[in-house]
């Protein structure tokens, strides 16, 4: 297993590139699978362990899929086998994005069950719910969940908590009922309204994506199109903590400030300078930044995704923040290998009380899930002395090119193999 060595305590300058958005892509991709003829051409692609995992899956299932630099085209044709099985789904839950798609289009599916990871229990119930609204009938065994439907429905849909991948599952499925379905208290996530702009150029009739209820107008076929994924906006919020932490000043090119005001407000109340510039905009600071609480929210409020991110810029603030995380019960498997970094941090149920230090110290760590995992490494930018981060196939699945990038904007950081 490979293992990051940072060397801290360089103030990061220069530019990075923004890449396309890992879970903008995710849903893309499943929703390929809803093409009758022609290919699905994805551009900005992110080169991601998460992304060649639903490409294998999509292979797995029969259709054809090549990747070519940031662009994969996807040719469903006929699946020859409608299961998602239990090797890729347990390694990324999001394989449960082409439940959907495959009820809608062949009217079966066969999908194990993601069960609960790192960060929560991560039920499916509202994604099942919904399928059933629209007719699908499911059974759960021996750890798969099997779904069939002659046709599905159009269906009023209230989601009691606004799901991201449970929206995205139930938009795509709708899109090829027969009639209309509302979905109530949809979540608003920028990668919702970007999975909508792909299945609309496919031909489905869709509107208000973007907002709490979104309504389809199912249709009986969809074809293939070109489409651009938006950029990756926790990339983006990962690379303004990095500037910020260090001390540093990063123009953050190729993407959009617009899918990030929450954390800019608290950046910027943090002391944190952030201008638009070109096609990003620039993070700069000097000096300690200040303690500020933070509270997770769906979109438009603060993303959970980067709660870690955010904690390890606050161990180095001045005086005390508390975070509050509210949308997964169990995201705060950072704090312990923060703690052993110096940092003062201290867990109460939902919230964290950070109370900031003025340095904190290398260590050897441990990554144990993605963000956790992009929080260690701030930190360790920030830190004085060798941090080594070890488990970092957690990062491969969602930073591409992490190293290289970092060491373009100056960075002491190298992966070894061990
Ligand atoms: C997606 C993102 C993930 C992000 C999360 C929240 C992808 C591939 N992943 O995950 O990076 O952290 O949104 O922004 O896009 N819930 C239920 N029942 C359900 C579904 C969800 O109770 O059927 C609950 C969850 O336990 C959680 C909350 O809803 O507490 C939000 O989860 P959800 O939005 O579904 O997260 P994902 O779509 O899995």
């Amino acid at each position: 297993m490979d293992k990051l060595l940072i060397d801290g305590g360089v103030a990061l300058k220069g530019s990075v590139l923004i890449d396309g958005a890992k879970n903008a892509a995710l849903p893309a991709l499943a929703a390929s699978l809803l093409a009758e003829d022609r290919e699905v051409l994805l551009q900005n692609v992110p080169s991601v362990v998460d992304i060649r995992t639903m490409c294998r899956l999509l292979g797995v299932m029969g259709a054809t899929v090549e990747a070519e630099g940031t662009s994969i085209r996807i040719l469903p044709g006929d699946l020859t086998s409608l299961e998602a099985p239990y090797d890729l789904v347990r390694t990324m839950r999001a394989s449960i994005l082409t439940l959907g798609p495959m009820l809608a289009r062949y009217g079966y599916a066969k999908v194990s069950s993601p069960g609960g990871c790192a960060i929560g229990e991560r039920p499916i119930d509202l994604h099942l719910a919904g399928l059933k609204a629209m007719g699908a009938r499911i059974d759960l065994h021996e750890g798969y969940i099997e779904g069939r439907a002659d046709r599905l429905v159009g269906a009023e849909i209230y989601l009691d908590t606004p799901s991201v991948t449970g929206t995205e599952n139930l938009l795509m499925a709708a899109t090829l009922a027969e009639g209309n379905t509302i979905i109530e208290n949809a979540a608003m996530e920028p990668e919702i309204s970007d999975l909508a702009a792909l299945l609309k150029a496919m031909g489905a009739s869709i509107e208000g994506e973007g907002t709490e209820r979104i309504e389809i107008k199912g249709t009986t076929r969809l074809v293939g199109a070109t489409h651009r994924i938006i950029p990756d906006r926790i990339e983006t919020a990962t690379y303004a903590a990095v500037a910020a932490i260090s001390q540093g000043d990063i123009l953050i090119e190729g993407t959009d400030k617009e899918m990030l005001s929450s954390v800019i407000r608290k950046m910027t109340a943090a002391g944190t300078s952030i201008t638009p510039e070109g096609s990003g905009f620039r993070v700069s600071s000097t000096g300690r930044l200040r303690g500020v609480d933070v509270t997770t929210a769906p979109y438009p409020g603060f993303p959970t995704d980067v709660q870690a991110q955010f904690m390890a810029m606050m161990a180095l603030a001045q005086g005390t923040s508390v975070i509050r995380e509210m949308v997964f019960e169990n995201r705060f498997m950072h704090v312990a290998e923060l703690r052993r970094m110096g940092a003062d941090i201290r867990t109460e149920g939902a919230s964290a009380v950070v109370r900031g230090v003025p340095s904190l110290e290398g260590a050897p760590v441990m990554a144990t899930d993605l963000r956790a995992s992009a929080s260690l490494v701030v930190a360790g930018l920030a830190a004085r002395g060798r941090t080594t981060i070890s488990r970092i196939y957690h990062l491969d699945r969602g930073y591409s090119r992490l190293e290289e990038k970092l060491s373009r904007l100056g960075a002491r950081v190298r992966r070894v193999k061990s």
